[in-house]
C-alpha cells in the first residue's frame, strides 16, 4: 500500500514538472539608459531586495523549476514585473511613475519585498532604518514630480 502511493506520488510530481508559468521573455539587449534613476546607497538596498522579481537580473533558485513551488516563484515574477520593472522605467507614463513612488512609500514597510521571499533570501531582508531610508527617498520623488 505505502510502496503504491508511493510510486503514484512520484508519477504525479513528474507529471506535474510539465506544468510551468510563462514569464514573458527577458529583452535580448537590456537598455541600461531605461533604468530607474536612484542614489547610490537606494540603488544598492533596490537591487539585493526587489531585483529578482522586478528587473530582467532575477536569480533563479533551483526550486524556482520545480513545481509547484515554481507555479508561485514564476507568478511573482511575472505579476512582479508587471506591476514595476526597475529597468523599464525609461518607457514609463509620468503617471505610472507617480504610482510607483507612492507605491513604493507605501508597500516597503511591511509588503514589500514579499515576506515569503525574505524567508528563502535573509540578505534581502531590509532593517528598519533602510526601509526608512527608502521610504524617505520614494516620497521625496513623489512631491516632486506632481
Ligand atoms: C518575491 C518577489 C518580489 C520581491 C522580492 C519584491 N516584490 Fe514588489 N511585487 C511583487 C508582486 C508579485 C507584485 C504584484 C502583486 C502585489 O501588488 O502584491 C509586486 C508589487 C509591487 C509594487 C506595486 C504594488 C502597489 O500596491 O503599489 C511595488 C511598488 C513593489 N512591488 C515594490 C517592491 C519593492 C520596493 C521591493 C524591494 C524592497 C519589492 N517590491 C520586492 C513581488 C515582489
Amino acid at each position: 500500500m505505502f510502496k503504491q502511493i508511493l510510486i503514484w506520488g512520484v508519477g504525479a510530481f513528474v507529471l506535474i514538472q510539465a506544468i510551468q508559468i510563462t514569464i514573458p521573455p527577458i529583452p535580448d539587449k537590456i537598455d541600461k539608459s531605461k533604468e530607474m534613476p536612484m542614489p547610490k546607497e537606494i540603488a544598492t538596498l533596490i537591487k539585493t531586495s526587489c531585483y529578482d522579481c522586478h528587473s530582467y537580473e532575477t536569480n533563479m533558485p533551483w526550486y524556482g523549476h520545480v513545481a509547484p513551488i515554481s507555479w508561485e516563484v514564476q507568478s511573482h515574477i511575472k505579476e512582479g514585473r508587471l506591476a514595476l520593472n526597475f529597468q523599464e522605467w525609461g518607457n514609463y507614463s509620468e503617471e505610472k511613475k507617480q504610482k510607483i513612488y507612492d507605491g513604493i512609500a507605501k508597500t516597503i514597510n511591511l509588503r514589500m519585498p514579499m515576506p515569503m521571499y525574505i524567508s528563502m533570501h535573509k540578505n534581502a531582508d531590509l532593517s528598519h532604518e533602510q526601509r526608512k531610508k527608502i521610504k524617505v527617498w520614494a516620497k521625496e520623488h513623489s512631491k516632486k514630480e506632481r
